[in-house]
């Protein structure tokens, strides 16, 4: 049997049981070397051109996080005040931040704008609200490139039935807007969706939205979006997504448009999931099996308020039973059904899945749980949120988030 967490080294030479038994389970755990190399390898998919990357810190917002992404010299990405807040709290410098919101109130926008950070507008109305409050500035505007990827239809952002964007037949009505409040537009941006591995969308949406920026003299900026995805079953031999085709790919459509447009403006991509999905694991424990019915389960303290994703979306994630704090690839197997400790029947991290025979007292990792994990956790049925712990390229690690206390959870009650 394979074994990701003894493939990549995963651990470093730092014992899982250690882990647990200091910070408890379920537990996030970071890998900075994994997550610095997917930095540097988004850092490198466009090379001709001027261009960075905006480290998309909804997947993950935790300040180690972004001071490593700043540190590689990405930028970032916030969709809220409260993301500027964190890029703050790190000092992440304002020019190095694009605003990139949805049906945003005017405090919200106001927050941005005072700061100097790049906004972008999603709607026709958005953007007159935006020239109403700050005529004479400059701003960015989301267009749907009318070609939408992901995995799941809830995180498809554009193409036909989508919240997102203005559509590429509104152009018009940007100009005018622009005008009226004597608005500068100096950015266009996209983003088709979420977890994709196959390029050919993305270049597509590419092309559409390097069509629609002939129409926009003078852009400073102009954003292809995230998406790219991870393998989810890297267990079965999944490959990774090829972001040297990606990039060869691109480079003949921009060297098409910078001839046609007469310059190149920055060029940037927004990936979040692919620079932290594979950097973490989340490591609980086995505490019950039963049969039901015929099926059989392994209840763990995994619940979906830990890990949202399978019971939103019937996201894969691929599991390693670990005894003694080493993964079991050998021995007998048998196909077993592993659920959390939420009072929910959907509270299942993996159906009928082929494991290794476990055992309670076992370690339960997850992996690939870095992007939209602790990011999307919740504190349902009263379940404080787990910690989360960074090993370091030198085999030592660190706590990067204490554990919610039950004091924590009571602390907003008013009586
Ligand atoms: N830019 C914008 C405007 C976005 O809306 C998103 C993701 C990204 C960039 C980053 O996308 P990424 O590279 O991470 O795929 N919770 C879902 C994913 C939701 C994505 C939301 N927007 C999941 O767990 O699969």
């Amino acid at each position: 049997m394979r074994s990701f967490v003894a493939d990549s080294h995963f651990f470093a030479g730092v014992d899982p049981e250690e882990l647990t038994k200091r910070f408890g389970t379920p537990l996030y755990v970071y890998n900075e070397a994994i997550l610095r190399d997917r930095m540097r390898a988004v850092a490198g998919m466009i090379t001709k051109y001027p261009y960075t990357a905006n480290y998309s810190m909804k997947a993950n917002s935790n300040t180690a996080i972004l001071k490593i992404a700043k540190e590689e010299g990405l930028n970032a990405d916030a969709m809220s005040e409260g993301e500027i807040r964190l890029l703050e709290r790190v000092n992440f410098p304002y020019e190095r931040i694009f605003f990139v919101p949805n049906n945003v109130s005017d405090e919200e926008m106001r927050y941005a704008v005072e700061r100097g950070i790049m906004v972008s507008l999603d709607s026709l109305d958005q953007l007159s609200r935006y020239g109403e409050l700050f005529p004479g500035t400059q701003c960015s505007v989301r267009i749907n490139p009318g070609v939408g990827a992901g995995h799941h239809e809830k995180v498809i952002t554009a193409g036909k039935h989508t919240k997102f964007a203005v559509s590429m037949d509104e152009i018009e009505g940007v100009h005018e807007i622009a005008k009226q409040h004597n608005l500068k537009i100096v950015g266009l941006n996209q983003h088709v969706g979420s977890l994709f591995m196959e390029i050919d969308p993305y270049v597509q949406a590419v092309k559409n939205l390097l069509h629609v920026a002939l129409d926009f003299p003078g852009l400073k900026l102009i954003d292809f979006g995230g998406g790219l995805g991870t393998p989810y079953h890297k267990l079965d031999g999944e490959a990774a997504f090829p972001i040297g085709d990606l990039h060869d790919a691109l480079e003949p459509v921009l060297d098409d448009f910078v001839e046609k447009y007469g310059s190149a403006p920055l060029f940037k991509s927004e990936p979040g999931r692919y620079c932290v999905a594979e950097g973490s694991v989340i490591l609980g424990r086995a505490y019950a099996r039963k049969s039901n019915a015929g099926v059989k389960y392994l209840g763990t303290d995994i619940g979906m308020n830990v890990l949202a994703r399978p019971s939103l979306y019937d996201a894969w994630h691929d599991i390693e039973i670990l005894r003694d704090g080493k993964p079991v690839t050998e021995g007998q197997t048998e196909e077993i059904t592993v659920a959390g400790n939420i009072c929910e029947s959907g509270d299942v991290l993996a159906r009928e899945r082929t494991l290794p025979v476990s055992r309670d007292g076992d370690l339960v990792c997850v992996l690939d749980t870095g992007a939209y994990g602790y990011s999307m956790s919740y504190t349902y049925n009263t379940r404080p949120r787990p910690a989360e712990v960074m090993i370091t390229p030198d085999g030592n690690y660190r706590l990067i988030r204490r554990r919610e206390s039950f004091e924590d959870l009571m602390s907003l009650l008013c009586e």
